[in-house]
């Protein structure tokens, strides 16, 4: 174990058992580690109790099927959720749901995996600080699409799969730019989503964000987000944005399962909605937080 190692807190179950995060090991054969030839999800739980898990393992069992790949029975990943979630005992905790195409030989070829291997991570949920949700964050344009180098023609967006590279890469240039997020564009330059979330803006009172047609991932806070607010009466477009509609947003926000709802008050060197989390943002993230607490 090195130092780093002795700093994990958390359990994770892999291939059948749940470990100590520190000593957990995938085998270097395994073609998640290999290839990123698997699929993940992210999630947390609200007051002890993951959070959209049946949501979660739609998309799971989704971006598994556009790779040809199975993953293992829902009431196998449930009971294994709760074995794990219950090693770590506390009532905030992130989740990580790994399924690799398993370990074998190497090559390309997916005959030569073994069997699905499923890997949990679970830990003590490190949500952002207050002082994100108040004060809000700052974003970069990067002109990146989460597919290298082709943009999504060459990778379904939708399938959340273990290979990221070309959002390991945004957020880099995001982090040399000062920035919390990257925002994502496709081929011809319009936005599509954050590295690893979804973008909304807002214009007259009305929240727009970008098609699933645009080329990303469909988020379970997205759907939810928009969801809340036509039943709320507040309007929601989906339609292509461009970088510039954001620098000219009334205010924006980003959401993921982790985050929730995250304000945006700037875009690289541009203030937006006067520097602060706008009305209607507050709102939206007001009308999440009772959903999720309520659920
Ligand atoms: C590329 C990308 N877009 C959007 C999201 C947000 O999805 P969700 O709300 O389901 O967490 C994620 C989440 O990790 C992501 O990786």
């Amino acid at each position: 174990m090195n130092a780093a190692d002795s700093k994990i807190a958390g359990k994770v179950w892999i291939d059948g058992a749940v470990v100590d995060a520190a000593l957990a090991r995938v085998p270097v054969f395994d073609r998640g580690f290999l290839y990123g030839d698997s699929v993940y999800e992210v999630l947390r739980t609200f007051d002890g109790h993951p959070f959209a898990l049946e949501e979660h393992l739609d998309r799971l069992e989704g971006s598994a099927a556009r790779i040809e790949m199975s993953v293992p029975s829902r009431d196998e990943i449930r009971a294994a959720i709760d074995a794990t979630c219950l090693a770590v005992g506390h009532p905030d905790l992130y989740i990580r749901i790994v399924v690799t195409r398993g370990a074998g030989e190497i090559g390309l070829d997916p005959a030569l995996a073994d069997a699905p291997r499923l890997i949990l991570i679970v830990r003590p949920a490190s949500l952002p600080s207050k002082e994100i949700y108040e004060s809000g964050v700052k974003v970069a344009v990067v002109g990146r699409s989460r597919s290298i180098p082709g943009g999504p023609a060459n990778t379904d967006p939708q399938v959340k799969s273990g290979n990221y590279l070309g959002s390991v890469l945004a957020v880099a240039e995001a982090r040399r730019r000062g920035a919390y997020e990257a925002i994502l564009g496709d081929a011809v330059g319009r936005i599509t989503e954050g590295s690893s979330s979804n973008i909304f803006l807002v214009r007259g009172g009305r929240i727009t964000t970008p098609p699933l047609s645009s080329g990303l991932l469909e988020g379970i806070t997205r759907r939810t987000v928009i969801h809340l607010a036509r039943k709320n009466s507040i309007a929601v477009d989906e339609q292509p944005l461009w970088p510039a509609d954001l620098a000219r947003a009334d205010e924006a926000f980003l959401t993921s399962s982790v985050r929730g709802i995250v304000p945006i008050v700037r875009v690289d060197g541009i203030q937006i909605a006067g520097g602060r989390p706008g009305e209607v943002t507050r709102r939206v993230m007001s009308l999440y937080q009772q959903f999720a607490s309520a659920r």
